[in-house]
């Protein structure tokens, strides 16, 4: 079954200089492949936006705060089963808890700086492709 999702290198990813890591990972999954790409520093109205199902939480304004704290590379990615596909490469919210072998379980410590998003679902997914590159058919 064939998917689109979007995915985010967050700041800490680019500060860091692991975008190619990052995207190597995703382009080497088979029959995977990136349709879209930008490094942006994400606006607070775009944040706002992609991350209304946390407004109000005790998190929200600190990762407002660090999602906007410099470029990121959104992107969208296209294949296989890719929604399942992207969060299992990620591994779960927590990167101490996240298995070596993903990306948090390899690169992160701390939850928020947990260097990348993926859609969780086929709606969000549509839903966060529309903030991101808009004029994507
Ligand atoms: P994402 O949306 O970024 O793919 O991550 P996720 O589904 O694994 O996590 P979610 O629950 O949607 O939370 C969104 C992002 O908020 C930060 N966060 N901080 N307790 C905390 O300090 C906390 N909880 C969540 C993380 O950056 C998380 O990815
Ligand atoms: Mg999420």
């Amino acid at each position: 079954m064939s998917q689109r999702t979007l995915v985010l290198l967050k700041p800490d990813a680019v500060r860091r200089g692991l975008v190619g890591e990052i995207l190597g990972r995703i382009e080497r999954k088979a029959g995977w492949t990136i349709s879209a790409l930008e490094l942006r520093t994400l606006d607070r109205a775009t944040l706002e936006q992609h991350y209304a199902e946390h407004v109000g939480r005790p998190f929200y304004e600190p990762l407002m705060d660090f999602m906007a704290s410099g470029p990121a590379v959104a992107l969208v990615v296209e294949g296989e089963r890719v929604i399942e596909g992207v969060r299992t490469m990620a591994g779960p919210t927590d990167p101490i808890a996240a298995a070596p072998g993903s990306i948090r379980g390899d690169f992160g410590t701390i939850v928020r700086e947990n260097l990348v998003h993926a859609s969780d679902s086929e709606e969000s997914a549509e839903r966060e492709i529309k903030i991101f590159f808009p004029t994507l058919a």
